[in-house]
């Protein structure tokens, strides 16, 4: 870990007790690891708002069955496909599939395109987990 720095840190008791019940239900070693966790949470949000370039991954379920729902799905990607690094289809059982779409691009891009992923009409769920491309984190 490079530049490790020491520091002292003052919180209400109460705070602190949900840094502690924080650190226990998330199975952090130490509290630096929960502080680390949250600002680097942080970071990721602000480059979200803040427009640079970001990655992120959709993931949906749906009913394979529904061909329809297949074809708006590919249309969508085909339409986004610059911001389209990768995607996989796992076959979970014999109705429903997980598809795993991992995104490049700007924030409001990512966001309109899995906006639209997620509202086509027969996906049973659809999220979008936001990071980044890992500068400026440490
Ligand atoms: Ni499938």
């Amino acid at each position: 870990m490079a530049n490790l720095v020491r520091f002292g840190v003052s919180l209400e008791k109460e705070l602190l007790d949900k840094l502690d019940a924080l650190k226990k239900r998330k199975g952090y070693p130490t509290r630096s690891e929960v502080i680390r966790a949250l600002v680097r949470q942080e970071e990721v949000k602000r480059q979200w708002q803040e427009g640079e370039e970001v990655v992120g991954a959709v993931t949906l379920v749906y009913d394979h069955h529904r061909r329809q729902l297949i074809d708006k799905l590919t249309d969508i990607q085909h339409h986004y496909g610059h911001c389209i690094i990768a995607s996989q289809h796992i076959h979970i059982d014999h109705h429903n599939c997980l598809e795993i779409i991992a995104l490049r691009g700007s924030p409001s891009q990512l966001q309109e395109l899995a906006d639209r992923l997620r509202a086509v009409k027969g996906i049973k769920h659809g999220a979008l987990t936001m990071t980044t491309t890992g500068r400026q984190l440490v």
